[in-house]
């Protein structure tokens, strides 16, 4: 099943354990969109994805949306002040009550400290977990140079490995699909410059408190779900 046909039919909800706050980290195109895409519809929690946001207010010209376009459209990170204030406020919207995904964010030291802080203070009762994404370098680029994406709905394809049923076109809303500004090669070796300087430390951080888990994101996207799901259940088990 690709994960277009899972956003159509989604798998029914699952209710035995409750996953709380799940953070997805991972390099540029590793998968955790399509990821959190699909663990929303199965734990009917929200996808919080920092990536989307700022795409969103670029595309509507806010103000936020004018101070990240250069910077987003380089491969380089928006100041973490202008980021945390993004999430707080979505984190203060009803829906996150029991849990959400929090899809490329926190992605530098400073911004793990403040969702940790955040979280400490916040009425969830359940503590962060951590899921890393891993897959080579050259997969990565593969993922990213064939990735297409719904300007709607956002449903993620790949002209490769998960092609749409009609050439350019979302299976969902029928919009012409369309491909990033940074999913050239050369804004996608600035993109890992700034996850290996800036984002590997903050897998260190939440690897070293032990609520975390490693999952091999070079499986099917079903595969890589499941494993997902497996560690959620038994990080909360613990
Ligand atoms: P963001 O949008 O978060 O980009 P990213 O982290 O680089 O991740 P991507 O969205 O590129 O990839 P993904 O891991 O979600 O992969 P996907 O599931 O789409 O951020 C963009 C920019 O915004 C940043 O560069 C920065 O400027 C700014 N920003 C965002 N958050 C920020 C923050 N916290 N602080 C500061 N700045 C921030 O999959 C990729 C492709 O692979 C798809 O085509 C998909 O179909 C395919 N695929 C997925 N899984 C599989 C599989 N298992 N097998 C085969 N193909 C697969």
């Amino acid at each position: 099943m690709t994960n277009s046909a899972a956003q159509t039919q989604p798998a029914p909800a699952d209710t035995t354990f409750l996953p709380g706050p799940v953070l997805l980290l991972g390099a540029p195109g590793v998968g955790k969109g399509t990821q959190a895409q699909l663990l929303m519809g199965r734990f009917r929690i929200p996808q919080i994805s920092t990536g989307d946001i700022l795409r969103s207010n670029i595309a509507k010209g806010t103000k936020l949306g004018k101070a990240a376009k250069d910077l987003v459209d380089a491969g380089q990170l928006v100041s973490d002040d202008l980021v945390n204030e993004m999430v707080a406020d979505r984190l203060a919207e009803s829906d996150t009550e029991s849990g959400y995904i929090l899809d490329g964010f926190p992605r530098t030291l400073n911004q793990a400290i403040w969702i940790d802080n955040h979280l400490a203070g916040a009425k969830i009762a359940l503590p962060i977990v951590a899921v890393h994404i891993t897959v080579s370098y050259d997969e990565l680029l593969h993922r990213i140079t064939g990735r297409r994406t719904c300007p709607g709905c956002k449903s993620i394809y790949n002209v490769f490995s998960n092609p749409p049923k009609l050439e350019g076109k979302c299976d969902i809303e029928g919009a012409e699909l369309v491909q990033r500004p940074d999913d050239t090669e050369p804004v996608f070796i600035e993109r890992m410059k700034t996850f290996e300087a800036q984002t590997a430390p903050v897998i260190e951080h939440y690897r070293s408190q032990g609520r975390f888990r490693e999952i091999d994101g070079d499986q099917p996207v079903e595969s890589v779900t499941g494993a997902i799901t497996a560690a959620l259940r038994s990080l909360r088990a613990t």
